[in-house]
């Protein structure tokens, strides 16, 4: 078992990575300073895979437990179902000390995780991630958040969790696709990380496509150890945060253009991250070695290298409405060398039609 800690002074906590991790929620749970009740907010695959047994490892919290199931993916990240989450939670008579517990991948704990920020005015909220991209990414830093028709998590807040809880026996389960997708984002903390890490993705491939438990241990909670030094020095995105997002300012248009159906999270951050190393090549001096070795890992584990479902200039267009545009114009992320990302305001347009151009094309 694996802990990292969150330092964020009074909202400290720890993410805990491992096997057979339900018992030691309970305990938390139990020991922690709750009221008598907590409501467990998962999807409904999630529920069939695990609810029965995640509900029965925390009777011995002692709390009185009531769950929810939202729809499976972005529709459910939606102000009807956070409605239907106050609906329950006013139900059940929870207060302001009862915890929203999210079961399940980036979805339910987007969701719960908004849901917990606005109830009563912000309740206790635990995590208990049960995808990789949840377990290395969404599950920690607690940017929480629901969509609107204008665009991706528009509707947010942040609101750090008590503690996260990610099984990687859970990843057992997960289909494929959404295996990979959590793959892309540990290949961008990858990058921003450095220090070998690229390598030791590709010496260990054929153990992470085999889902190897103790190298997944070692995955996520080295992505979470990244992700927790990020978000201890600037929590609130005015800095260092921004580079959590490399790859993803042309990620979240494609995602936008196929409709979040055509491309997974993880399938357009694949995409979007060799866009981003490509405007590195061109605008910060990034050795051309480093795309190469993405694209390498990126087809290892069955990640598109392209997006060619969506409309160039349609897409482009969508870039313009991403959350971090200021004044009109893009922040980028960008990288000079894996391990030193840096941000850069409004790239020639030119340029950015160009790249986009030639991630968009037939793969
Ligand atoms: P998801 O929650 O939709 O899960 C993907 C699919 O996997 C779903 O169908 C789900 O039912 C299924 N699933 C979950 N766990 C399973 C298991 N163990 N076995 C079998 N099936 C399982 O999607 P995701 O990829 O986990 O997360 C994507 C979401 O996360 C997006 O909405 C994205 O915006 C958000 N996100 C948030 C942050 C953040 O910092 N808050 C960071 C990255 C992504
Ligand atoms: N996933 C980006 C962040 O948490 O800031």
């Amino acid at each position: 078992m694996r802990l990292i800690r969150v330092e964020l002074g009074e909202r400290s906590y720890n993410v805990v990575a491992g096997e057979g991790l339900f018992p030691l929620c309970a305990q938390f749970l139990r020991e922690g300073n709750y009221s008598g009740k907590a409501l467990v907010i998962t999807d409904r695959t999630v529920e069939r895979l695990y609810a029965g047994s995640f509900m029965a490892a925390l009777r011995e919290s002692g709390l009185a437990l009531s769950q929810i199931a939202v729809p499976d993916g972005e529709e459910a990240k939606s102000l009807e179902w956070a409605g239907k989450i106050y609906d329950k939670a006013v139900e059940e008579k929870l207060d302001r000390r009862s915890p929203f517990i999210a079961l399940g991948g980036g979805v339910p704990g987007d969701l719960a995780g908004f849901a917990a920020a606005t109830y009563m005015r912000g309740a206790p909220f635990l995590q208990v991630p049960t995808t990789l991209l949840a377990q290395v990414d969404a599950s920690v830093g607690g940017k929480v958040a629901i969509n609107h028709p204008a665009g991706k998590n528009m509707i947010g807040a942040f609101h750090q969790p008590d503690a996260v809880f990610a099984d990687l026996e859970t990843l057992k389960t997960l289909p494929a696709r959404d295996y990979a997708s959590g793959l892309a984002e540990v290949i961008k903390t990858a990058c921003l990380d450095g220090g070998g890490w690229l390598d030791f993705l590709l010496g260990r491939r054929d153990l992470i496509a085999a889902r190897d438990l103790k190298v997944l241990g070692e995955i996520v909670s080295r992505c979470c150890r990244y992700k927790a030094l990020i978000v201890a020095g600037d929590e609130r995105e005015q800095g260092q945060r921004m580079f959590l997002n490399l790859g993803h300012t042309f990620a979240h248009a494609i995602e936008a253009e196929g409709g979040f159906r055509l491309y997974t999270h993880g399938e357009a951050v694949a995409v979007g991250l060799l866009g981003a190393l490509a405007l590195s090549e061109e605008f910060a001096g990034l050795q051309k070695n480093v795309r190469q070795e993405v694209s390498e890992l990126l087809s290892a584990f069955g990640l598109p290298l392209t997006a060619g479902k969506v409309d160039p200039g349609r897409t482009f267009a969508t870039l313009w409405r991403d959350k971090k545009a200021l004044n009109n114009k893009l922040r980028w992320v960008l990288l000079k060398a894996p391990g030193e990302p840096l941000v850069k305001d409004g790239l020639p347009p030119e340029a950015v039609r160009e790249t986009l151009a030639a991630l968009l094309k037939d793969g």
